[in-house]
């Protein structure tokens, strides 16, 4: 018998509005063609002035809570992945199990941008194989309209708001290898020094104000892409599968063209990879668990699937894991 952290239950929360690529050319010297042909995203969900990372956050834990069939009173460690909390501090994961109603338990924020869903998910499962809980929410949830520079057409047109949520349960399982359920192997990495490439431009620590995103696209677009490719390369080794094994690869859902560029050079066929960034633009650590939700509940990720989840993002962060469902 192994110890293993099992994905029991997706949830996912968008705020009440949605914004078109039309909508935003009327605003932003940008276009529907532009955006469509370099990105893929066609539309993104905006948070209103009541919405906020631990609102949606809570609903897209609700969902999840329902969809693995447990309580808030179950759950004993939330993680919420973000870089929008809803205030420097208490830590929004603490909002999130006030709106929830989860009695004393254990709950943090993890700040590893658009791959802090990867980090949540392997702090998660290192934390339920430990014995430190039995049942986990996992939370990416942003709002990163607040940070954006509405002037700067480079990046404002790139992202959204959004949440999404999944419940880990340490169980023993009775399997080998990469049979059975739960999550086979989580890889991460970091590499400060290219910090520079995508941040937010204020802090705390260092202006005293919250700051708007920087990015310098095409750098990052080609370090994506290479360090993507190589991670999922250290999933497969970890578990020893090849890509045809693989049921599906729910990628981060930064730019279409990353999606495709990472798939090919993987030899990945398109239709066993999950693609929202039209509907979401990038909602930064959000977007994995939103992609996966979404995926669970059309049907198309089952029971027993071999499921690969990767992101890449500001810092250099970013991280690959793989689940059996
Ligand atoms: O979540 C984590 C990470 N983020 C990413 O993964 C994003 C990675 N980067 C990208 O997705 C792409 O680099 C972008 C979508 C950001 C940009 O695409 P690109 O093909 O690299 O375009 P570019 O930056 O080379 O810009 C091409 C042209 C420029 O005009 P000139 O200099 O060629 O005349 C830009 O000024 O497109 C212009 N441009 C726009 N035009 C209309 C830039 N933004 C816009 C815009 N609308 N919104």
């Amino acid at each position: 018998m192994t110890l293993r952290s099992l994905l029991v239950g997706t949830g996912s929360a968008l705020p009440r509005t949605a914004v078109s690529n039309a909508e935003l050319a009327a605003r932003v010297d940008t276009s529907d063609e532009w955006i469509v042909e370099r990105t893929g995203i066609r539309n993104r969900y905006i948070a209103q002035p009541d919405e906020t990372t631990a609102t949606l956050g809570a609903e897209a834990a609700k969902r999840a809570l329902e969809a693995a069939g447990l309580t808030p009173a179950d759950i004993g460690l939330i993680i919420v992945a973000t870089a929008t909390p809803d205030n420097t501090f208490p830590a929004t994961a603490t909002k999130v199990q006030a709106l929830i109603g989860t009695p004393n338990c254990v709950a943090f924020d993890v700040a590893a941008v658009c791959s802090g869903f990867l980090y949540a998910v392997t702090v998660a499962d290192s934390m339920l194989r430990t014995g430190a809980a039995q049942h986990a929410l996992v939370i990416g949830s942003e709002t990163f309209s607040r940070i954006l520079d509405w002037e700067d057409r480079t990046t404002c047109v790139l992202f959204g708001d959004g949440a999404g949520a999944i419940v880990l349960s340490a169980q023993d399982v009775d399997a080998v290898g990469h049979e059975g359920p739960g999550i086979l192997t989580t890889r991460l990495h970091a590499e400060g020094q290219y910090g520079d490439m995508l941040y937010v431009d204020g802090g705390p620590s260092t202006t005293g104000t919250v700051g708007h995103l920087r990015m310098q696209g095409r750098e990052v677009f080609r370090h994506a892409v290479t360090n993507l490719s190589s991670v999922l390369g250290e999933v497969m080794a970890d578990i020893g599968i090849a890509p045809s094994e693989i049921d599906w690869v729910v990628p981060h859902q930064a730019n279409r063209r990353i999606i495709d560029a990472t798939a090919k050079k993987l030899g990945l066929p398109a239709e066993r990879v999950v693609v929202t960034v039209d509907q979401h633009a990038n909602t930064s650590a959000a977007s994995v668990p939103l992609a996966l939700d979404q995926a669970m509940r059309d049907g198309r990720i089952q029971a027993g699937d071999l499921v690969v989840l990767e992101a890449m993002g500001g810092g250099f962060t970013w991280g690959a894991a793989v689940v059996r469902l």
